[in-house]
């Protein structure tokens, strides 16, 4: 065995390592090696254990890359399951506006929301989605993201949702970070068609689906089903029209009201439910049932002052694979940092730090059926690491960052 890549010596790996996805008892399974060390060439891991059986195992070539992470802990590399990284314009001034007491709902009646972004979006360029976006990536890498999911869904036109796709491909090729694609032309009704959803619905499903598909630009199909979107039966069309065409489905479900989203997830069939705020218990069991991941953003709850988190203690008990996303969007999703994503998860809702840790790496890896590549530092998998200052306490600390190092396929990305 050979190896070009190696880092050494820490005091604790949290390998993560172990059967995708963990759910209830399981979650918080973190499969640690004390003192390790781990070996990768061409970027794939060759070796991860004891640090004294290196060296006995494996040939390090004598130009490989070799860092020192004594005093460290190593973690997988984070896997963000739900960003809207691609847009254009600015919203900064609708969180004064919460600041003084206006709701989500409030801002959006008042031209403000999701369609204020559109209209910027519609307006800008492929190269001026990928400019804008190029920055939000690199600040991802030093809060040791390696893999995120990435939405259209500020184009809500066929030509315009192509457009964002394409650039979410192009950064996909420039940046180290792996970009992973969904279709979101269901994320708001447009202005063209106000008071007519079922018929934008219907242009999603019949002219913007098969040209999605058809281009190879997405992965995923996504829906926001909420009461100022769209409804239960239209996302479940929407989905089921994804399904159809190759587009797996994941919805937004049950992120300011109860909406019926968790439902219309293990109905058809769902990989996620993401948000699920106001999930209740059936709706948690129906997701158990249908081996549906919960995909929780406490930032997006946190920035929205919704005043409260979905029940991750209630979905981790009723047996649903929790993962974690950190929503970033140009509203409210005003952070990208996965460990900040963590620290919310831990004092906001309850989880412990070993959930929250799997939460954002292996579980969300299979939230995005990543977990055969990502998600865990094992053997054959992509050697997509963080090498963090301390302890994994460090990781929930706000300030001067623990990150050291960010690896992604075997080579640094991101260096402090
Ligand atoms: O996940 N809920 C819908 N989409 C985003 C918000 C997007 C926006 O406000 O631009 C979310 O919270
Ligand atoms: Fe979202």
């Amino acid at each position: 065995m050979t190896a070009d890549f190696v880092i050494e010596r820490a005091d604790l790996v949290a390998t993560c390592a172990g059967p995708a996805p963990r759910r209830g008892a399981a979650q918080r399974e973190i499969t640690a090696v004390r003192g390790g060390s781990i070996a990768a060439y061409e970027g794939r891991i060759v070796f991860v254990g004891p640090a004294d059986a290196l060296e006995r195992q494996v040939h390090i070539e004598p130009e490989a890359v070799r860092i020192d992470a004594r005093g460290c802990t190593v973690v997988p590399g984070f896997v963000d399951a739900h960003t809207h990284l691609v847009y254009a314009g600015d919203r900064r001034d609708e969180l004064r506006q919460r600041l003084e007491g206006a709701t989500y709902g409030e801002i959006a009646a008042a031209g403000g929301g999701i369609l204020r972004t559109v209209e910027a979006t519609r307006a800008a360029s492929e190269d001026d989605l990928v400019r804008a976006a190029r920055p939000r990536l690199d600040d991802m890498a030093a809060s040791g993201t390696t893999t995120c999911e990435v939405k259209s869904g500020y184009g809500l036109a066929t030509e315009a949702e192509i457009r964002q796709l394409r650039a979410i491909r192009r950064l996909d090729a420039a940046h180290p970070i792996d970009l992973v694609p969904t279709f979101l032309g269901a994320h708001a009704v447009p202005a063209e068609y106000r008071s007519r959803s079922d018929d934008y619905a219907a242009v999603v499903i019949d002219e913007m689906i098969p040209k999605v598909a058809a281009s190879g630009l997405a992965e995923w199909c996504d829906v926001f089903c909420e009461a100022s979107a769209f409804t239960p039966a239209q996302s479940a069309a929407v989905l089921r029209a994804g399904t159809r065409a190759g587009l797996a489905p994941r919805i937004h479900a049950d992120e300011l009201a109860p909406s019926g989203g968790a439902r219309v997830a293990a109905e058809v069939g769902a990989r996620s439910a993401d948000h699920l705020v106001f999930v209740d218990k059936e709706g948690a069991a129906a997701l158990a049932a249908a081996d549906v991941c919960a995909v929780l953003l406490p930032i997006a709850a946190l920035y929205l002052k919704l005043g409260r988190y979905a029940p991750a203690r209630m979905l981790i008990e009723g047996g649903v694979p929790v993962a974690l996303g950190t929503d970033l969007n140009p509203g409210a999703g005003l952070s990208s940092s996965m460990p900040f994503a963590i620290t919310l998860a831990c004092f906001a809702m309850d989880m412990t730090l070993e959930e929250a840790l799997v939460a954002a790496t292996l579980n969300a890896a299979w939230s995005l059926d990543r977990a055969g590549t990502i998600g865990s530092l094992e053997t054959g998998k992509l050697l997509d690491g963080v090498v963090v200052e301390g302890d994994p306490t460090d990781l929930v600390r706000v300030g001067g960052s623990a990150i050291r190092t960010v690896v992604k396929r075997g080579k640094v990305i991101y260096s402090r």
